[in-house]
């Protein structure tokens, strides 16, 4: 499976394919090459011998010019015939009539008497300059090979001819024979071999190293991918990689610097945010004050007028609080206060400290946490996640119904849940109540709350590596977390 794996990727690679097509390439032109250089070889030893030898058929003309005037078959022609083959046997002498038919052969060429010899051939050897090798097509079988030619007279009538000579020079052979035998042949194959080999590891290790600075590229841009922004490739070359590289680190470092840009801006603006609100505290504070001393002495419209002020000095006071804690959690940097706590004891209470608010609605605020189950946790900020569920759903819910601050034991920790009875969220809000100032058309309606309590909880829930879970339907809602037990 492994293996499979390896091999799979070995061959999807860049040097893989290269140096594939370039072996490939590089035997079939070696084959082609040796095959064109046993050609030549072989053509080249027949022109050699062709040259050496094309005056042969002269010299015999002249030896042989009185014993054929005695008649072709006379025995004065054999044993003369006879006498030149005992010196050179390979040799194969033919006289040919004008026309190229053979007239005279002896021994063990009489097979040929009657047969034709191409004329063009013989003529374009007796030409002033022949071009070389020139190939007749011999007599009784034998092949095309290279030969020797000179005019001759024969017989009693002095008829004009041709004397023709096979040089019979064989010089075709097998690669092994050449092998065993061919000093010039073995060094050529072996300077061959000697060349393909270096070339293909020449080439091997061109395309290894190409490659390696291919794939050093294509890892740092995974790097950068993968979120490591300070990645760099050192530049050796000016070439078309080296100036790639070079991009890469110009762009790696203008995201880089565009990045820290980005969240130093972010920095600031959550600091600001922190302490605007911070420093909003003190004077709402002394605002409430002053506005509760005026709403004991007030009579008349003037009461109306106090209490709306308090009421919103309240919402101030809230908004300010939702939005400072909001920026601090947003802080990844400060740490969280973990500490082992008693679910039930937060959960009731939170259920007194909402008591008052459940009963104005009328809604009944029931607590389902029988078994002492402990959590490890921010206890500071569990409280507030939980409390503004509580206030969620106490808001959602009519009169008559019913909220439920339940914890129960999971596998991996516990699980708290607020149930409530309520109206419900829309279902194509779901996705979005946890968005900051986001607030479904009922609660726009309502004119109350300003949309940060879930994005507190989720980030409550992000900051203890958990997840809010929202469950809705028109019969009510269920917002639940996961915290580890102690
Ligand atoms: N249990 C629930 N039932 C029905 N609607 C809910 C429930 N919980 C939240 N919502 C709706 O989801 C939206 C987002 O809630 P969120 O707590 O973030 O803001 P808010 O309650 O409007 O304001 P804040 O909590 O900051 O005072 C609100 O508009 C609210 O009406
Ligand atoms: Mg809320």
């Amino acid at each position: 499976m492994n293996s499979t794996h390896a091999v799979g990727r070995i061959s999807r690679s860049l040097y893989a394919r290269l140096a594939l097509v370039y072996l490939v390439s590089l035997i079939a032109l070696s084959l082609a090459t040796a095959w064109i250089a046993v050609g030549q070889f072989d053509q080249l030893g027949r022109e050699w011998l062709q040259r050496n030898q094309i005056d042969l058929a002269t010299h015999l003309a002249r030896q042989l010019r009185e014993p054929l005037a005695e008649g072709l078959d006379s025995a004065v022609a054999r044993n003369a015939v006879a006498r030149i083959k005992s010196i050179n046997p390979v040799l194969s002498i033919y006289v040919l009539d004008g026309s190229g038919r053979v007239v005279g052969a002896w021994g063990g060429h009489r097979c040929a008497l009657g047969q034709r010899i191409s004329t063009d051939a013989i003529r374009g050897l007796l030409e002033k300059m022949p071009m070389l090798p020139a190939y007749a097509d011999l007599p009784c079988d034998a092949g095309r090979n290279v030969f020797s030619v000179a005019r001759v007279d024969y017989g009693p009538q002095q008829a004009h001819g041709y004397l023709f000579v096979a040089l019979e020079g064989n010089t075709h052979m097998s690669m092994a024979r050449m092998w065993q035998t061919s000093s010039i042949s073995r060094s050529v194959l072996i300077a061959g071999i000697a060349a393909l080999l270096l070339s293909a590891g020449a080439g091997l290790l061109l395309f290894a190293l190409l490659t390696r600075r291919f794939s050093r590229l294509t890892r740092a841009v995974q790097r950068l991918a993968d979120g490591d922004h300070s990645t760099r490739i050192a530049v050796r070359s000016d070439d078309e990689i080296g100036r790639t590289a070079r991009a890469f680190n110009d762009m790696a470092a203008t995201i880089e610097a565009q990045i820290s840009a980005l969240r130093e801006n972010d920095r600031q603006r959550r600091e600001l945010v922190a302490n605007l609100s911070h420093d909003f505290r003190t004077p709402l504070t002394a605002l409430r004050g002053y506005a509760q001393k005026l709403r004991e002495n007030a009579t008349g419209q003037a009461v109306e007028q106090v209490d709306a002020l308090l009421a919103n000095v309240g919402r101030l006071t809230r908004l300010a609080e939702q939005l400072s804690l909001l920026s601090r959690l947003e802080i990844p940097e400060r740490a969280l206060h973990i500490e082992p706590f008693p679910l039930a004891e937060l959960s009731y209470d939170i259920a007194i400290k909402f008591r008052p608010q459940a009963e104005a609605r009328d809604v009944e605020l029931r607590v389902d946490c029988s078994t002492p189950l402990s959590v490890a946790a921010d206890l500071e900020l569990v409280d507030r996640a939980l409390s503004n569920l509580i206030d969620n759903a106490l808001r959602a819910t009519d009169p008559g119904g019913h909220v439920t601050l339940a914890a129960a034991a999971t596998a991996g920790g516990v699980r708290v849940s607020v149930t409530d009875t309520g109206i419900g969220i829309p279902a194509e809000d779901l996705g979005l109540v946890t968005q900051r100032f986001y607030r479904t058309r009922a609660a726009r309606k309502r004119g109350s709350g300003s949309g940060l309590g879930l994005a507190i909880v989720a980030e409550v829930c992000a900051r203890h590596g958990t997840r809010l879970e929202l469950a809705s339907d028109a019969h009510g809602t269920t917002a639940a977390f996961e915290l580890p037990s102690a």
